[in-house]
């Protein structure tokens, strides 16, 4: 098959799924609920487990969610923001399971959380992705967000990171 065709069954594939799933906030006052994410953090998330939240302590700073597909009672993904100013939120530890790549719930959990942010009254949102995350690259900017600067060995030595920004209006 080639490439157009890929997309075009691809994209039919997301849109009938998108029916059927759910941003959910995550309790986080229950100690369960924490372990729940960060064992799903550390089987489908790609950056070191040491920069997780410890799930023992209360998840204070951080607002996160599950994308959840309730016919299948499948946890497909995990998406989180912090507040850093009234006007400005980051968003960190986002990721969908490793089965579940590739059809459209990346881009369904972003455009969700980006629904949250706004919701919340924030008006930009920022993030930092490793410069060989082309999948998280792309995401990003085909969803309007730009690329604000260039890190050399950022936030884990030897990793160059991107920052990217987008005004929300
Ligand atoms: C980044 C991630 C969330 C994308 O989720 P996904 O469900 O596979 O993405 P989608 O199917 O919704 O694709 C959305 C867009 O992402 C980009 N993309 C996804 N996979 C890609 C790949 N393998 N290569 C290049 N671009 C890709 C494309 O722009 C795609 O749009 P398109 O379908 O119109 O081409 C997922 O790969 C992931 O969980 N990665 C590991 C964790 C991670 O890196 N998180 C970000 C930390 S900063």
């Amino acid at each position: 098959m080639d490439r157009r065709r890929q997309q075009t069954s691809r994209s039919h594939k997301a849109t009938s799924q998108k029916i059927d799933v759910k941003l959910i906030p995550l309790d986080a006052s229950q100690a369960a609920n924490r372990v729940s994410i960060i064992e799903f953090l550390k089987e489908h998330h790609t950056t070191d487990p040491k920069h997780f939240p410890d799930p023992e302590q209360p998840f204070n700073k951080y607002n996160f969610y599950f994308l959840f597909k309730p016919s299948t009672a499948t946890m497909l993904g995990v998406s989180c923001y912090s507040r850093l100013s009234d006007h400005l939120a980051i968003t960190r530890f986002s990721c969908i399971h490793k089965d579940h790549r590739g059809q459209g719930y990346g881009r369904l959990q972003s455009d969700c959380l980006e629904q949250e942010i706004r919701k919340a009254g924030f008006g930009k949102i920022f993030c930092e992705i490793y410069s060989d995350n082309l999948a998280n690259l792309n995401l990003k900017l085909s969803q309007g967000f730009q690329i604000e600067g260039f890190h050399k060995s950022h936030f884990d030595k030897g990793r160059d990171e991107y920052s990217l920004g987008k005004i929300l209006t």
